[in-house]
């Protein structure tokens, strides 16, 4: 499936898609993108991009717009569904901007991609639907792909980021298996990295606020990292290795908050850094042993620190600008 494919990468203008829209053009692909606004500050990233010229056509396109997603993989062999709301603030209508889209909009891609007869899509989950609180996974138990995360217990506790990602991975491969769609999933960790977009997204805020301080507090949980550029060759090696099936953790660095900040201290001594954590149970550490084993490598933590706050540097996001709101920390970190 490699090379002279043409593939859909949903959510094309985002952190993530972007680097994999770049992967896949500079390894030959052909590459279908779906955004909601088709403005140039929205994708003139995309368009510079090298081949894209030739390569890459952009779709505008809504997850609950069956139609115009349906037109974006027509022709494709290939999905990447990437697109989620990942929010940076409270949600005030949770199924609105949350369930709807994750739940109904990867029931539309399938549908699509099947209407296609596209020969694998790949699903980008997240670890949120491995590691919270899984049934069936003793306490202390390494977690791997067997886990899944109880989707009561965060609907209980209205955190619906977790639920929307739950839902929507489980649903996508019990499609797979009532369809006979070849359908298989990464579940990511916290994803960090230069930055391709021009906004900041939510999980590279997470950094941005370690460093710049502000009035809310961080608890002291244990993440698990991924640089954004090795989870793109870890998406393209589970699209295009035959035996790849199933879910796939990608979360290959465990770090709790405070350990993050002493490594960030220690060596970004001129930035504030936030003072003010809170403890929180760590949950089990986790296993990335199933995408290794398909011949997935990835880079030390420590320079994926070090390229994203060079990059953030560079484009001044981490200066205080006079009358500027202060940081905040993405609510959803604090949930998950
Ligand atoms: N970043 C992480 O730490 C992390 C970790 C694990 C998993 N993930 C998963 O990775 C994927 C990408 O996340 P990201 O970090 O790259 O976030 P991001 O930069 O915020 O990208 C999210 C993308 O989804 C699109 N989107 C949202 N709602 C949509 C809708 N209704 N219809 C069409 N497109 C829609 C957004 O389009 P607009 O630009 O138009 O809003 C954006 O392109 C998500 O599935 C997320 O759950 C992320």
């Amino acid at each position: 499936m490699a090379g002279s494919s043409t593939v859909c990468v949903t959510g094309a203008g985002g952190f993530i898609a972007s680097w994999l829209v770049k992967l896949l053009l500079s390894r030959g692909y052909t590459v279908h993108g779906t955004v909601r606004d088709l403005s140039e500050k929205k994708v003139a990233h995309l368009k510079g991009l090298e081949n894209a010229t030739e390569s890459l056509k952009i779709f505008k396109a809504d997850l609950l717009d069956y139609d115009a997603m349906a037109a974006a993989i027509a022709g494709c062999q290939g999905v990447f569904h990437v697109a989620t709301p990942v929010p940076s603030e409270e949600l005030t209508d949770p199924e609105l901007q949350m369930l709807a889209p994750a739940v109904t909009g990867t029931t539309n891609v399938l549908r699509a991609a099947t209407a296609a007869n596209v020969q694998r899509v790949v699903v980008v989950s997240s670890i949120v639907a491995v590691e919270i609180n899984p049934k069936d996974c003793p306490e202390g138990k390494i977690r791997d792909e067997g886990c899944w995360s109880d989707e009561e217990f965060c609907r209980n506790n209205n955190i619906w980021y977790p639920v929307a990602k739950i839902i929507s991975e489980e649903a996508a491969l019990e499609y797979g298996r009532q369809t006979g769609l070849d359908v298989v999933s990464v579940n990511p960790g916290l994803v960090f990295g230069p930055m391709l977009q021009p906004t900041v997204n939510a999980s590279n805020q997470f950094l941005v606020y370690l460093l710049k301080g502000g009035p809310d507090k961080v608890r002291n949980k244990l993440w698990h990292i991924v640089d954004v550029r090795d989870l793109a060759e870890a998406l393209l090696l589970v699209f295009e290795v035959p035996q790849a099936s199933g879910r796939h953790i990608c979360a290959p660095h465990v770090i709790c908050v405070r350990d993050l900040l002493d490594l960030l201290k220690r060596n970004y001594p001129d930035y504030p850094c936030i003072t003010n954590t809170c403890d929180r149970d760590h949950p089990a550490p986790m296993t990335s042993e199933k995408l290794k084993k398909l011949g997935w490598s990835c880079r030390p933590l420590e320079e994926t620190i070090a390229d994203t706050i060079k990059f953030c540097q560079l484009a001044r996001l981490l200066e205080d600008v006079v009358g500027e709101a202060p940081c905040r920390f993405p609510p959803i970190f604090n949930q998950i």
